[in-house]
């Protein structure tokens, strides 16, 4: 299949199931903006979860936090962001469409690789100009340049000037980390690829605190945690690899880099960052706050400004990968099935109940067992409407990685079928075991 035909494939599928949605789509639309329908925030939230999890939860040495969007200006001044957050632009004069100066080769315009500049004969680029990509608002009612407040364009900073609020709340000691997620804004000037580069997004980003020195050490062992991370998610190891950022492509904050790539249908393009970031943010915030922000080490005796090694995600780039390495069209039998293999831990409908008829008590009996599940947290979908093929095909484009079918047999022997979304598998199974069984198979 042609890169562009997955990806329309995928973003025909991902609307008519209800996993995204254009913003604002009645409209037309506004500008690389997404909505998450119901499978969708589903998705999601498995997403997040299995993040928090991994990174806070089940470990001691990291503290979950939540900051807020808007933050004092002087923060983005700090971090180099409003000097530093910016992208060459290019104009054509023409025909007035702009452009990444760095990008010009491989421009992501739309799904469709763009023949600009050459697109039409007579085009002609502008001299490029620096843009910042952070949005600008005002707080408060008088707009003027003393109210500007930025959209933060990572979660990152609310983290580093909450270091030793964090740090001594929660009785932390170095090294430890602090975990967000949330959304993040940047006023992208070849925003594209469907979910891939947007302008608001959603970032989970971890801030390890560590003693200068052993950040190499961490930063390796934190490249390991996250490659393991993404291959739990169930996305496939040959459509993972690492690239080490060059000198030129470090960002103005970071001594060392490397992304987590994925395969997406239109190329290897970043996943995940990595990052060794010194004490670059915390020394300029000490200098710009004119606050102190050193860790005491009372035991040691000593006091120091912690080194952060930086594991940067972007939550909905995160989807696009699942639903990409997810997505298989199959002959079976002689008709094409359309199906999304997720992991079950990820699927957003755990198990689809389904009466076979619409008579004999059978529906009465599969209500009562979707109840039953859901009750118990599993995500589960009763429907009784067309033939049983069909309802199997909506649920195998849904990611479902159960159906269970509710026949004649139940009202004797009170079992029913169970069938696998991916080996397409029927097992009988009692109905009073049915919930113990989706457990096993789904955490
Ligand atoms: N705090 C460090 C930081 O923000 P980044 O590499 O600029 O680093 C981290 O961003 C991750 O956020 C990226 O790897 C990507 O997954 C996601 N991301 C960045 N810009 C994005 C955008 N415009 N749309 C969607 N995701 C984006």
């Amino acid at each position: 299949m042609a890169e562009h035909d997955v990806m329309d494939k995928l973003v025909s599928l991902a609307k008519r199931r209800g996993f995204i949605f254009q913003s604002s789509e009645i409209y037309g639309g506004t500008g690389s903006v997404w909505d998450y329908g119901p499978l969708g925030v589903e998705l999601k939230r498995n997403v997040k979860n299995l993040w928090w999890s991994r990174m806070v939860h089940q470990r001691d040495d990291v503290e979950g936090m939540d900051t807020s969007i808007l933050m004092n200006p002087k923060v983005w001044e700090a971090s180099g962001h409003v000097e530093g957050f910016t992208d060459p632009l290019v104009e054509c004069k023409v025909c007035k469409k702009r452009f990444r100066e760095d990008q010009l080769a491989s421009q992501e315009c739309g799904r469709k690789p763009s023949k600009h500049p050459g697109e039409h004969d007579d085009c002609e680029l502008g001299e490029p100009r620096m843009f910042n990509l952070m949005f600008r608002t005002f707080m408060g009612p008088v707009e003027d340049g003393g109210s500007t407040v930025y959209l933060r364009p990572e979660t990152a900073q609310g983290s580093y000037v909450n270091f030793l609020n964090a740090q001594m709340t929660s009785r932390q000691k170095v090294p430890f980390g602090i975990a967000q997620i949330g959304k993040a804004f940047r006023n992208e000037i070849t925003p594209g690829n469907f979910i891939f580069r947007t302008r608001e997004f959603e970032q989970a980003e971890m801030q390890f605190f560590v003693k200068p020195g052993s950040d190499e050490e961490w930063f390796e062992y934190w490249l390991e945690q996250r490659m393991d991370w993404h291959r739990a998610l169930g996305v496939r190891e040959e459509n993972l690899r690492i690239h080490e950022h060059g000198a030129d492509e470090l960002a103005h904050y970071a001594r060392r880099a490397v992304d987590i790539e994925y395969r997406f249908p239109f190329g290897w393009k970043e996943l995940e960052g990595i990052h060794n970031r010194t004490d670059f943010d915390l020394a300029r915030h000490e200098e710009y706050s004119g606050k102190r922000l050193e860790y005491i080490d009372s035991g040691a005796g000593e006091r120091f400004l912690p080194y952060v090694v930086e594991t940067a995600v972007g939550v909905d780039r995160t989807l696009l990968a699942v639903l990409s390495d997810a997505y298989h069209e199959e002959d079976v039998d002689g008709d094409e099935r359309v199906v999304l293999r997720l992991d079950p831990g990820l699927a957003p409908i755990k198990a689809a109940i389904f009466p076979l008829v619409k008579k004999d008590g059978l529906p009465e009996i599969a209500r009562k067992l979707a109840d039953e599940l859901r009750g118990a947290s599993i995500n589960s979908f009763y429907d009784e409407s067309g033939s049983i093929g069909r309802r199997y095909r909506r649920q195998d484009e849904a990611g479902t990685p159960f159906c269970i079918t509710v026949d004649g047999q139940t009202a004797e022997d009170q079992t029913v079928t169970l069938r696998d979304r991916d080996s397409l598998e029927q097992t009988r199974v009692e109905l009073s075991q049915v919930r113990g069984w989706l457990r096993d198979r789904i955490d």
